[in-house]
């Protein structure tokens, strides 16, 4: 099913884009980035490590939430944060089996990426940030993947900081409420502390999310850490 179909199956989709541009045209509350803190705030001044994870099939140069992951790295990275990027859509990464043999604090049976470059990285961050596409009102299977592995380290991976974002083709004011519960009963269950939403709705494309506001929000989040 490509984009324009699921528009079609969703009902008044395209008239909705139509209707209110990208999010910042029209923006309903929910497509605000939710940034929930005063500059310094997160990083209490110090320089943190963070890891971007990004999780879009698309092309760099295509996708919409890598734009935004692009963004948010831009501002860290010159608030001289130190950021890893781990492209879940384009590594070597198998979904948990629940075999257990970690027994929620490690090793995984699975030595692909997640295991021998993401988890170290993640576990060594200050904040981890989780980029998605909006896929059927959650997040794209290729993220799952990677939040589900967290089992191996569950416990380790507690006291993080964590960032949210997302985007979407429809404009709803409920087009992310399913993916932002998910999140927020991901980051209580993992005792993080959750530092900033960007939710990019009505941002089916690039064109779309570059003309919108998002993109300055997340670039932003970044640099006031
Ligand atoms: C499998 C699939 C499911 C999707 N589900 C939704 C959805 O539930 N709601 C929505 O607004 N957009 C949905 N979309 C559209 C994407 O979220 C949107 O095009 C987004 O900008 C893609 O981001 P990317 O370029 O970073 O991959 C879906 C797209 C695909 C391919």
């Amino acid at each position: 099913m490509d984009r324009r179909e699921f528009l079609k199956v969703t009902g008044a989709g395209m008239l909705t884009l139509f209707l209110s541009g990208c999010g910042t045209l029209m923006a309903p509350k929910q497509g605000k980035a939710t940034i929930q803190v005063k500059p310094g705030q997160v990083s209490g001044g110090k320089k943190m490590k963070i890891v971007v994870i990004t999780s879009s099939p698309h092309p760099k140069n295509e996708s919409t939430s890598i734009y935004l992951a692009d963004r948010f790295t831009a501002g860290a990275q010159k608030a001289g944060h130190e950021v890893f990027t781990f492209d879940a859509a384009n590594s070597s990464t198998h979904p948990c089996r629940g075999c257990d043999q970690c027994h929620m604090d490690g090793p995984c049976v699975f030595k692909d990426d997640i295991e021998n470059t993401l988890m170290p990285k993640m576990l060594e961050a200050d904040l981890l940030v989780l980029t998605t596409p909006l896929y059927y009102f959650g997040m794209s299977a290729q993220l799952k993947t990677i939040v589900d592995r967290f089992y191996s380290r569950t416990g380790r991976l507690h006291g993080k900081k964590s960032i949210l974002m997302a985007t979407a083709y429809n404009s709803n004011d409920w087009t992310m409420s399913a993916l932002v519960d998910h999140y927020d009963t991901l980051v209580r269950y993992m005792e993080w502390q959750d530092a900033g939403k960007i939710l990019g709705i009505g941002c089916g494309s690039r064109s779309l999310v570059e003309s919108s506001d998002f993109g300055n929000q997340a670039e932003q989040l970044g640099a006031n850490l």
